[in-house]
């Protein structure tokens, strides 16, 4: 069976996706699961650009260097090409939906929807905040990670 492929997406891609991105690899790495992840913004702002200097520092606390991401903004040919695209927020989710061509195969949620306990909770933005705000992001996103390889290693079995 190919690999299942994974799109984490936030607002700018440069904040919260590719922290998510970073704490799925390694939860699926972790686990043994094969998987394809990428991350992407809803908007066009930083596109090309590379992570914001505080989700580099926070990925760095946590041993896992994102300096070679760059911010891509989300297209209609990833509702084709990804299994799951995976929303941070509900506007991100409104977003995803106004972009989806609906013959795809990508299922999408919100991340905390699929972590038992977390329904409903968004994983803020914490663009505008302190380097706190990053460390709270971070622990959001890898429990979010965390859970969602959990549902797709159940998947694959
Ligand atoms: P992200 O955070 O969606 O988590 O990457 C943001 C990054 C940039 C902007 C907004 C949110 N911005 O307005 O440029």
């Amino acid at each position: 069976m190919a690999s299942q492929s994974v799109l984490f997406v936030c607002l700018g891609n440069i904040c919260r996706s590719p922290l998510a991105e970073a704490a799925f690899r390694r939860a699926a790495e972790n686990a043994g699961l094969e998987v394809e992840v990428e991350s992407a913004g809803t908007a066009g702002y930083h596109v090309g650009e590379p992570p914001d200097p505080r989700s580099i520092d926070q990925a760095r606390s946590e041993g896992i260097d994102i300096t070679g991401y760059r911010g891509r903004q989300l297209s209609k040919e990833d509702f084709h090409e990804f299994d799951f695209i995976i929303g941070m927020d509900r506007s991100n989710m409104q977003d995803i939906a106004r972009r989806d061509p609906g013959n795809g195969k990508a299922k999408t949620a919100m991340l905390l929807d699929i972590l038992p306990g977390q329904e409903g909770r968004e994983v803020g933005d914490p663009y505008y905040g302190g380097a706190d705000g990053f460390a709270i992001t971070w622990s959001e996103v890898d429990a979010g990670a965390q859970a969602l390889v959990a549902v797709m290693l159940s998947e694959n079995g």
